[in-house]
Protein backbone atom coordinates (compact mmCIF):
# COMPACT_ATOMS: atom_id res chain seq x y z
CA UNK A 1 0.00 0.00 0.00
CA UNK A 2 1.11 3.51 -0.49
CA UNK A 3 0.55 6.90 0.30
CA UNK A 4 0.06 10.07 -2.30
CA UNK A 5 -0.45 13.77 -1.19
CA UNK A 6 -3.69 15.61 -2.97
CA UNK A 7 -5.05 19.52 -3.19
CA UNK A 8 -8.39 20.11 -3.20
CA UNK A 9 -8.02 23.43 -4.90
CA UNK A 10 -9.43 26.78 -4.39
CA UNK A 11 -11.78 26.62 -7.83
CA UNK A 12 -13.00 23.39 -5.39
CA UNK A 13 -13.38 25.02 -2.58
CA UNK A 14 -15.14 28.33 -4.08
CA UNK A 15 -17.92 26.04 -5.67
CA UNK A 16 -18.65 23.85 -2.59
CA UNK A 17 -17.17 21.11 -4.22
CA UNK A 18 -15.29 19.37 -1.25
CA UNK A 19 -17.51 16.62 -0.86
CA UNK A 20 -18.40 15.53 -4.15
CA UNK A 21 -14.61 15.16 -4.82
CA UNK A 22 -13.96 13.12 -2.07
CA UNK A 23 -17.19 10.94 -2.89
CA UNK A 24 -14.98 10.26 -6.41
CA UNK A 25 -11.91 9.64 -3.91
CA UNK A 26 -13.46 7.25 -2.30
CA UNK A 27 -15.50 5.80 -4.69
CA UNK A 28 -11.87 4.85 -6.72
CA UNK A 29 -10.71 2.77 -3.38
CA UNK A 30 -8.30 5.34 -1.96
CA UNK A 31 -8.96 6.02 1.95
CA UNK A 32 -8.22 9.81 2.83
CA UNK A 33 -5.66 9.30 6.24
CA UNK A 34 -5.48 13.19 6.56
CA UNK A 35 -7.33 16.25 5.60
CA UNK A 36 -7.36 19.58 6.38
CA UNK A 37 -8.71 23.26 5.08
CA UNK A 38 -6.22 25.84 5.04
CA UNK A 39 -5.11 28.99 3.46
CA UNK A 40 -1.47 28.20 1.44
CA UNK A 41 0.76 31.55 1.80
CA UNK A 42 2.54 32.67 -1.27
CA UNK A 43 5.46 30.99 0.51
CA UNK A 44 4.09 27.74 0.85
CA UNK A 45 2.72 27.79 -3.11
CA UNK A 46 6.15 29.23 -4.21
CA UNK A 47 8.04 26.32 -2.29
CA UNK A 48 5.16 23.57 -3.71
CA UNK A 49 5.45 24.80 -7.16
CA UNK A 50 9.00 25.28 -7.12
CA UNK A 51 9.70 23.02 -10.04
CA UNK A 52 7.50 25.33 -12.35
CA UNK A 53 9.10 28.15 -11.19
CA UNK A 54 10.88 29.19 -14.71
CA UNK A 55 7.14 28.31 -16.17
CA UNK A 56 5.23 31.49 -17.70
CA UNK A 57 2.50 30.53 -15.70
CA UNK A 58 4.18 30.20 -12.41
CA UNK A 59 2.76 33.84 -10.78
CA UNK A 60 -0.96 32.63 -12.04
CA UNK A 61 -0.41 29.20 -10.75
CA UNK A 62 0.78 30.97 -7.04
CA UNK A 63 -1.66 33.82 -7.08
CA UNK A 64 -4.39 31.26 -7.90
CA UNK A 65 -3.40 28.76 -4.92
CA UNK A 66 -3.12 31.53 -2.91
CA UNK A 67 -7.19 32.77 -3.97
CA UNK A 68 -8.85 30.89 -1.58
CA UNK A 69 -8.84 28.29 0.74
CA UNK A 70 -7.58 24.75 0.11
CA UNK A 71 -8.14 21.49 1.24
CA UNK A 72 -4.50 19.20 1.66
CA UNK A 73 -5.30 15.30 1.87
CA UNK A 74 -3.24 12.36 2.63
CA UNK A 75 -4.71 9.41 0.16
CA UNK A 76 -3.44 6.11 1.10
CA UNK A 77 -4.44 2.85 -1.20
CA UNK A 78 -2.97 -0.31 -3.52
CA UNK A 79 -0.48 1.59 -6.47
CA UNK A 80 -2.23 5.18 -4.43
CA UNK A 81 -0.05 7.59 -7.05
CA UNK A 82 -0.94 6.32 -10.14
CA UNK A 83 -4.33 5.26 -9.16
CA UNK A 84 -5.04 9.09 -7.97
CA UNK A 85 -3.17 10.73 -11.30
CA UNK A 86 -6.02 8.29 -12.88
CA UNK A 87 -9.13 9.57 -11.34
CA UNK A 88 -7.84 13.23 -11.46
CA UNK A 89 -7.75 12.67 -15.38
CA UNK A 90 -5.08 14.96 -17.46
CA UNK A 91 -4.19 18.22 -16.65
CA UNK A 92 -6.19 20.06 -18.84
CA UNK A 93 -10.06 19.19 -18.21
CA UNK A 94 -10.36 19.37 -22.26
CA UNK A 95 -8.43 16.60 -22.52
CA UNK A 96 -9.48 14.44 -19.25
CA UNK A 97 -11.20 11.06 -19.68
CA UNK A 98 -14.98 10.51 -19.02
CA UNK A 99 -15.53 9.80 -15.24
CA UNK A 100 -12.87 11.05 -14.16
CA UNK A 101 -12.48 14.54 -11.49
CA UNK A 102 -11.06 17.39 -14.01
CA UNK A 103 -13.55 15.97 -16.64
CA UNK A 104 -16.52 16.55 -13.76
CA UNK A 105 -15.68 19.34 -12.41
CA UNK A 106 -12.75 21.66 -13.96
CA UNK A 107 -13.13 24.87 -15.62
CA UNK A 108 -9.71 24.98 -17.32
CA UNK A 109 -5.93 24.18 -17.12
CA UNK A 110 -4.97 26.69 -14.52
CA UNK A 111 -8.57 26.19 -12.35
CA UNK A 112 -8.22 22.27 -12.84
CA UNK A 113 -9.86 21.40 -9.14
CA UNK A 114 -6.88 19.04 -7.75
CA UNK A 115 -3.22 17.87 -7.19
CA UNK A 116 -1.97 14.84 -6.91
CA UNK A 117 1.89 13.46 -6.49
CA UNK A 118 3.31 12.58 -9.71
CA UNK A 119 6.29 10.07 -7.56
CA UNK A 120 7.12 8.78 -5.09
CA UNK A 121 9.87 10.92 -4.42
CA UNK A 122 7.51 13.88 -4.68
CA UNK A 123 4.78 12.11 -2.66
CA UNK A 124 7.23 12.06 0.80
CA UNK A 125 8.61 15.49 0.11
CA UNK A 126 4.85 17.23 -0.56
CA UNK A 127 3.20 14.89 2.12
CA UNK A 128 6.19 16.35 4.63
CA UNK A 129 5.30 19.67 3.51
CA UNK A 130 2.47 19.88 5.45
CA UNK A 131 1.49 17.18 7.53
CA UNK A 132 3.47 16.38 10.74
CA UNK A 133 3.50 11.69 11.24
CA UNK A 134 0.75 12.58 13.86
CA UNK A 135 -1.94 13.93 11.93
CA UNK A 136 -1.88 11.13 9.58
CA UNK A 137 -4.41 8.59 11.30
CA UNK A 138 -4.85 5.38 9.36
P1 LIG B 1 -0.70 19.09 -10.43
O1 LIG B 1 -1.24 17.83 -9.86
O2 LIG B 1 -1.41 20.32 -9.95
O3 LIG B 1 0.80 19.18 -10.30
O4 LIG B 1 -1.07 19.00 -11.99
P2 LIG B 1 -0.35 18.15 -13.12
O5 LIG B 1 0.74 17.31 -12.54
O6 LIG B 1 -1.44 17.47 -13.88
O7 LIG B 1 0.26 19.29 -14.04
P3 LIG B 1 1.71 20.01 -13.95
O8 LIG B 1 2.48 19.50 -12.77
O9 LIG B 1 2.32 19.93 -15.29
O10 LIG B 1 1.28 21.51 -13.69
C1 LIG B 1 1.03 21.96 -12.38
C2 LIG B 1 -0.16 22.87 -12.36
O11 LIG B 1 0.16 24.06 -13.04
C3 LIG B 1 -1.40 22.34 -13.10
O12 LIG B 1 -2.22 21.52 -12.32
C4 LIG B 1 -2.12 23.63 -13.42
O13 LIG B 1 -2.87 24.06 -12.29
C5 LIG B 1 -0.99 24.60 -13.63
N1 LIG B 1 -0.75 24.77 -15.06
C6 LIG B 1 -0.17 23.92 -15.93
N2 LIG B 1 -0.14 24.42 -17.16
C7 LIG B 1 -0.73 25.64 -17.07
C8 LIG B 1 -1.02 26.68 -18.00
O14 LIG B 1 -0.72 26.60 -19.19
N3 LIG B 1 -1.62 27.81 -17.50
C9 LIG B 1 -1.95 27.94 -16.18
N4 LIG B 1 -2.55 29.05 -15.74
N5 LIG B 1 -1.71 26.98 -15.28
C10 LIG B 1 -1.11 25.86 -15.72
MG1 LIG C 1 2.28 18.04 -11.29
Amino acid sequence: TEQTFSILKPDATRRNLTGAVNAVIEEAGLRIVAQKRILMTKAQAETFYAVHRERPFFGELVEFMTSGPVVVQVLEGENAIAKYREVMGATNPANAAEGTIRKKFAQSVGENTVHGSDSPENARIEIAQFFSGNEIVR
